[in-house]
């Protein structure tokens, strides 16, 4: 099934109220719209853009916790979109939105637990698979989105008061700002200038 902006909208929607707190919503909203901006920017599919960030957190739906007893939202999103219809080129971004450079171990938050449920699959899953320009673009909004876009900088910094710093922490900084210049690239200029606004947020 072919995504909308529409239809993953009303799929968060619909999510309202199931985890114990909403606010991942806000974000993902926050990443679609972002995302849209920017694929505007370089004429890509904006609405697609939209889609998938709204949906690459509909995991969180069934709990935003980090705990071992819940199935990461990664994994836990692409089982549940895939299971209600919508097609693999969507159901994608929930494995992929973490994780840089083709490398599970390239995350914000250290290195995941090889317990969790179904490691081996998402690993092997994020090493071979080539990702799509709209794919890392989601990555990037990811980075640039709280509940509201800000410099990727400024979430970054947030995630690490958050969860704290880790042995990949350096490695995943370096590929974030590798990430945010190959848009830069795309574009021909910084890609703050399309938000102004968050210069002073
Ligand atoms: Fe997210």
């Amino acid at each position: 099934m072919k995504l909308t902006s529409e239809k993953a909208l009303e799929l968060l929607n619909e999510a309202r109220g199931m985890a114990e707190s909403d606010y991942w919503i806000e974000h993902s909203i926050c990443v679609g719209n972002t995302a849209a901006v920017i694929a505007k920017a370089l004429n890509l599919d904006e609405d697609m853009a939209k889609a998938l960030g709204y949906i690459h957190d509909i995991g969180k739906r069934n709990g935003v916790g980090r705990g071992s007893d819940v199935v990461p939202h990664g994994i836990g999103g692409y089982e549940y979109l895939l299971s209600i219809g919508v097609g693999e080129e969507y159901a994608n971004i929930c494995l992929t939105h973490s994780y840089l450079n083709n490398d599970i171990n390239c995350v914000a938050g250290g290195i995941p637990n090889k317990d969790r449920y179904k490691y081996e699959f998402v690993r092997d899953f994020i090493k071979k698979h080539e990702y799509t320009v709209l794919e890392k673009l989601i990555n990037l909004c990811d980075l640039m989105c709280f509940q509201e876009t800000m410099t990727m900088e400024k979430r970054l910094i947030n995630l690490a008061l958050r969860y704290g710093v880790f042995s990949n922490t350096v490695y995943h900084l370096t590929e974030a700002q590798k990430l945010k210049q190959y848009f830069d690239d795309m574009l021909g200029y910084n890609l703050y200038k399309l938000f102004p606004e968050i210069l002073y947020n």
